[in-house]
């Protein structure tokens, strides 16, 4: 039970983001967020795949992953702060009409990465559901739906 809410919030969070999108992106500060953002969906597919037993589970490669999400998500206000577009951006102005929020929701997915247990299967599995949940809040306020 616990696997398949695992496999649906992952399900959710991912589909539609096969590769990097940044090709042909012109405005640096785009790509480097689309860059940042990739980073951050390369570690949550690790932990991922792990919690969804795709791949062997590896505490080490699991605890880096958490690490790096921490640290991502604490460079999320700084890649965002500039209203910055691009054709290829699938950002909302909204971002920038409701700042607080938006740095607020950066928090979160940093705090789901504190709290997850990334040294035990059972827990990282427990813990991706929240994690989950942290990208599609913003993503659903934030960003143009595909
Ligand atoms: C605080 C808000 C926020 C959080 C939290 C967040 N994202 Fe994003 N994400 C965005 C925004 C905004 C964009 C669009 C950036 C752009 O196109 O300019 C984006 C884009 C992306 C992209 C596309 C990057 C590209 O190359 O176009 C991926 C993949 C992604 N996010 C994955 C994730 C995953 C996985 C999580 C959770 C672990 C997550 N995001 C959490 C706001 C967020």
């Amino acid at each position: 039970m616990k696997k398949f809410f695992v496999t649906l919030a992952l399900g959710a969070t991912l589909a539609g983001t096969g590769f990097a999108m940044t090709e042909g992106v012109e405005n640096e500060a785009v790509k480097a967020r689309m860059m940042l953002m990739d980073g951050v969906k390369n570690a949550t597919g690790t932990l991922g795949g792990m919690a969804k037993g795709e791949v062997a589970f590896d505490a080490a490669k699991a605890g880096e992953a958490r690490q790096a999400l921490i640290d991502h998500a604490a460079e999320v206000p700084a890649a965002f702060e500039a209203q910055e577009m691009d054709p290829k951006s699938t950002a909302l102005p909204a971002i920038w009409e409701n700042w607080a929020d938006f740095e607020m929701k950066a928090k979160a997915m940093g705090t789901a990465a504190e709290e997850l247990d990334a040294s035990e299967l059972e827990w990282l599995q427990a813990g991706m559901g929240t994690l989950g949940g942290t990208c599609a809040a913003c993503h659903k306020a934030y960003r143009v739906k595909k």
